[in-house]
């Protein structure tokens, strides 16, 4: 596939003409396989999965659960292990939440200063049983210092959950020095893989994390869906996280049973039509090949911090080393969402605030940034109309 072409197979980009989109690790806009598959789901194969046994039911039900060894493949992750939840955040409360009830008063888990509140507030639930929270630094660069984590474990360790890319400076955590360390002292590592997939290969039985969570919607799939990798030894020894129909086993009036395996975890009716749909998502993205991506969104980066570090009165948050899928700066004296209103005045789409991720910023003494993140949508020409969208920011603000 010719990412030249690449534009024109997102319906977005045709009915907003001049839309120029660098938003996706917000959610990345979708391909019209994803779509098609949505509308002929609905229009076509529609029935609730995992309840009645006529044809219609039982076809969505074998195509849902098929999303799952494609997803298994994609990763390449392990059987049993995949779990439909509705997004990352969803992922991560499962995690903090089943987890924590095997934590005691004075118990620690490890995080990083880079995480997104999606990996810090589940945590900081558990405060509340006196569970103690750590965080490895972060350094003026953005870079999570990975040597400091041995002197932060104490045999109260029980737990490192960990960002993999970040989602405000794009800088990649040594999550294979963070996993390595932890095993040898037999403490279980959980990845927030929300940034990475699709952005880097990822590989979860070379990595060998015990959890990795990331959503359908930031992979160019549908919204409503989260993934969530999760190892048998933990499937088998959680308790359900959501209780209902379909996770159960047996029920009377004083005991319930719970289903095997990852049903325990996917209570309710599901999001049937967005995990099917997924699959050609991740279709599309394997059309692609990882590796160009990769490349692509390194080119991208590369040129526009080339291009926009030639500017006065420009600071970014951090400075990404290995330059990837996001990045973050401020012009000096503007406020981010006031040069964001700038740029939506010529039809650019920029995230600004603090991209729910306080303490990087704060670390980092900054309130609020402005965020390029790309697609395989993207390209020059789009990084060339925000500099020109930068010139006039700094005009209106008077800036030289
Ligand atoms: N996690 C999403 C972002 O960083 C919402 O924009």
């Amino acid at each position: 596939m010719n990412l030249k072409d690449i534009k024109s197979q997102f319906p977005i980009f045709k009915s907003n003409k001049n839309l120029i989109y660098f938003d996706t690790a917000n959610s990345a806009q979708k391909p019209i396989q994803v779509i098609n598959a949505l509308d002929d789901f609905y229009k076509n194969h529609y029935a609730n999965i995992g309840r009645a046994v006529y044809g219609l039911a039982a076809r969505a039900t074998a195509n849902y659960d098929n999303t799952r060894e494609t997803i298994k493949e994609f990763v390449n992750g392990s059987d049993g292990e995949i779990i439909f939840t509705k997004n990352s955040t969803e992922s991560l409360n499962l995690v903090a939440h089943c987890f924590g009830k095997f934590l005691k008063e004075g118990d620690e888990i490890i995080l990083t200063e880079a995480e997104h509140h999606s990996n810090y507030v589940p945590w900081h639930f558990l405060r509340k049983k006196k569970v103690n929270i750590k965080f490895i630094p972060i350094n003026e660069e953005g870079e999570v210092q990975v040597d400091q984590l041995t002197s932060l474990i104490t045999n109260k360790t029980k737990m490192i959950s960990i960002i993999h890319v970040s989602n405000v400076t794009g800088l990649t955590t040594n999550v294979k020095k963070v996993i390595s360390i932890a095993r040898a002292k037999k403490i279980p590592v959980c990845i927030d893989g929300t940034q990475a997939v699709t952005h880097s290969h990822v590989d979860l039985k070379e990595l060998d994390c015990d959890f990795y969570a990331f959503s359908a919607h930031k992979i160019y799939g549908p919204t409503g869906v989260g993934i969530l990798f999760m190892k048998n030894k933990w499937v088998e020894q959680f308790e359900p996280f959501n209780g209902g129909g379909g996770m159960i086993q047996n029920v009377d009036t004083k005991n319930i049973t719970y289903a095997s395996g990852v049903s325990k975890f996917e209570a309710g009716s599901l999001a049937s039509a967005e995990v099917i749909a997924l699959k050609h998502a991740i279709k599309f993205v394997k059309d692609i090949k990882i590796k160009n991506i990769v490349s692509h969104e390194q080119s991208l980066a590369t040129y526009a911090l080339d291009k926009i570090s030639k500017f006065n009165d420009i600071e970014f948050v951090g400075r990404p080393s290995d330059k990837g899928s996001v990045f973050s700066f401020n012009i000096k004296g503007v406020h981010a969402h006031d040069a964001s209103t700038v740029f939506d005045e010529d039809d650019i789409a920029v995230r600004a605030g603090h991209h729910c991720c306080q303490i990087l910023h704060k670390k980092l003494k900054i309130g609020s940034s402005l965020r390029v993140s790309f697609g395989v949508y993207n390209n020059k020409q789009d990084i060339d109309a925000l500099c020109e969208s930068i010139k006039k920011c700094k005009k209106i603000f008077k800036l030289k």
